[in-house]
């Protein structure tokens, strides 16, 4: 009995120093003291992961020459030939979490930077010769900015000029790796998203990213701040005056000429809001906090500035494509917008953006842009009324006019309907099917094919360079030798001359 009591006595006194224990710590839990970070256990200098194993289950089916993509962490470095890449990810959803404390995250970043820059840029000098030749007289509409002329995409070893490379079989070209336009992949395709052009950071520092800058020169980017052409006001010409529309001068630009409800809608897309790495939380890649990104950041005054980014519709985030940011001029006309998600509407198109890289559960941690109905209606009201820029050549049936075009954009123009078969595919106003086309560029390269993407429209195309979804081809001489050898023409040093005059005139 004593022996029972005794016991008793020590087994209260357990039970009370326990429960003691465990509410200080509940108390203590939420205190600052509790947050001691646990430090990452560095790997290697340059790079704080381990290599991690592949774990991609799937088994390659037929494609025995491609890898399966690696499985990495956010930031890790990713291959620029990712074309030779494919397969599965380790999930289809994001972490609003970093891998490591945000301090070190920056750290990593910044480090790993100078490095990855060195690299990318010594990829794209390998690729391309940009050597800033301008074409004479050619300059895109806000009559500012020189047009680059080209090709200047580099030859394979070996190859003396594009006309011997398009001679050869695609079977040819593709078995001794002679294709000279395979994809662009985004510099850092792990932590990817959006990166801006250095004029753009100039003036929009929140945006200037930790980790990677843009890789492609500015004279072969979109001329900034680009004009905009209203449906409604031709007899204006550009209504931005040369300046850049903002949320601080929209209103006084567009009072009286723009209906209520497209100016709810301009504002809209002038509102800044979080996206997956620029926002207010710690899961960013800018060394402060900012309130996100507009619509307008990267359609500057309803064009482009050449920001790119991945397409959202795709996993892992290997396997997204790389994408430049088409123009909102003319969307009016376009029945199916972005490369491939096939979207049919621009207000659709406002609610959906890629904001989040495609997933909602980013968006839920990170804070909605929660844009409404009747307000994503409205900024497809403003994106209506954006015209492309005056085409003075042209008449109502989109052809050139004889007494104002050149000798050389007429007979480009018979290359474009004639031997180019171009029209197949770009006719109408916008010089667009509005279909989606597979031009099977893997017949050319061993890689990942991707598949079929909508006809981008021609209609004020010099304004609009780099080329094709990812940028690969830097001038509209690049695009022309691209199609050249990519549906067999075969077309002459001349013809190839005169149709990019006549792309020109567009
Ligand atoms: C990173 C800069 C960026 C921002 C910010 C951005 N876009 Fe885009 N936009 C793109 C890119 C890149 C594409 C091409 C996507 C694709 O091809 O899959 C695109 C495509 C589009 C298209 C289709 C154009 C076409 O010709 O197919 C529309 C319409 C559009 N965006 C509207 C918007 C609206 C509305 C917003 C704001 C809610 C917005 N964008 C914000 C980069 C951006
Ligand atoms: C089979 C249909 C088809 C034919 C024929 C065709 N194109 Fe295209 N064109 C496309 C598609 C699809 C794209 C978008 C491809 C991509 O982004 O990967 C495109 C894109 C382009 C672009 C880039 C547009 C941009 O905004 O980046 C140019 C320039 C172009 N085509 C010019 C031509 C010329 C010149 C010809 C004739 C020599 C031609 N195309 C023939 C389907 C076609």
């Amino acid at each position: 009995m004593k022996f029972i009591k005794k016991n008793a006595i020590a087994l209260l006194i357990i039970v009370l120093i326990s429960t003691g224990v465990y509410f200080s710590y509940q108390a203590y839990k939420g205190t600052d003291l509790s947050r001691i970070p646990v430090q990452v256990k560095k790997t290697s200098a340059q790079n704080p992961y381990k290599e991690a194993p592949n774990s991609s289950r799937i088994t390659n089916k037929g494609v025995e020459q491609l890898k399966v993509y690696p499985s990495i962490q956010k930031g890790m470095r990713t291959p620029f030939d990712l074309w030779n890449y494919y397969g599965k990810g380790d999930s289809s959803f994001g972490s609003p979490n970093l891998p490591m404390r945000f301090e070190q995250w920056v750290d990593f970043n910044k480090k790993q930077k100078p490095k990855l820059m060195a690299d990318v840029d010594a990829y794209m000098n390998g690729r391309f010769n940009f050597d800033s030749r301008a074409i004479p007289g050619q300059f895109m509409s806000g009559g500012r900015k020189p047009i680059m002329a080209g090709p200047v995409t580099r030859l394979p070893r070996g190859i003396d000029s594009f006309e011997t490379l398009a001679d050869l079989a695609p079977e040819e070209i593709k078995k001794r790796d002679l294709f000279p336009f395979k994809p662009l992949a985004h510099p850092i395709q792990s932590t990817a998203h959006m990166v801006f052009p250095d004029s753009w950071v100039a003036i929009h520092p929140q945006h200037k990213r930790l980790d990677v800058d843009m890789d492609i020169p500015e004279d072969y980017l979109p001329e900034f701040p680009p004009p905009l052409f209203l449906t409604t006001h031709k007899e204006l010409g550009d209504v931005t005056g040369g300046q850049e529309i903002t949320l601080d001068n929209f209103f006084e630009m567009f009072d009286g000429i723009i209906s209520p409800e497209q100016m709810e809608g301009l504002k809209e897309l002038l509102r800044p809001t979080p996206t997956t790495w620029f926002n207010h939380t710690s899961h960013r890649i800018t060394e402060e906090p900012s309130q996100g990104v507009a619509c307008l950041d990267c359609h500057v005054n309803g064009h482009t500035n050449g920001a790119f980014e991945l397409a959202p519709d795709s996993r892992p985030n290997m396997a997204r494509l790389r994408v430049d940011t088409p123009t909102m001029r003319g969307n009016y006309n376009l029945m199916l917008l972005s490369s491939k998600r096939s979207i049919r509407s621009m207000d659709h198109f406002a609610e959906v953006e890629e904001y989040f890289d495609g997933d909602p559960g980013m968006q839920q941690s990170i804070g909605p842009r929660a844009a409404k109905r009747e307000v994503t209606n409205r900024m497809g009201d403003f994106n209506s009324i954006i015209d492309y820029p005056p085409a003075p050549k042209l008449n109502p049936l989109m052809r050139l006019i004889p007494g104002k075009a050149t000798e050389s954009e007429l007979r480009g123009e018979a290359v474009f309907h004639g031997k180019g078969q171009c029209d197949k595919c770009h006719y109408g106003p916008a010089f667009t099917d509005d279909y989606m086309h597979d031009l099977q560029v893997e017949r050319f390269y061993v890689g990942r094919p991707e598949g079929p993407i909508k006809t981008f429209p021609l209609r004020g195309i010099k304004d609009s360079p780099p080329y094709l979804h990812d940028g690969r081809l830097p001038t509209l001489a690049d695009a022309v030798e691209f199609f050249n050898i990519v549906l067999t023409l075969k077309l002459t040093k001349q013809e190839k001359e005169d149709l990019v005059n006549y792309l020109l005139a567009l």
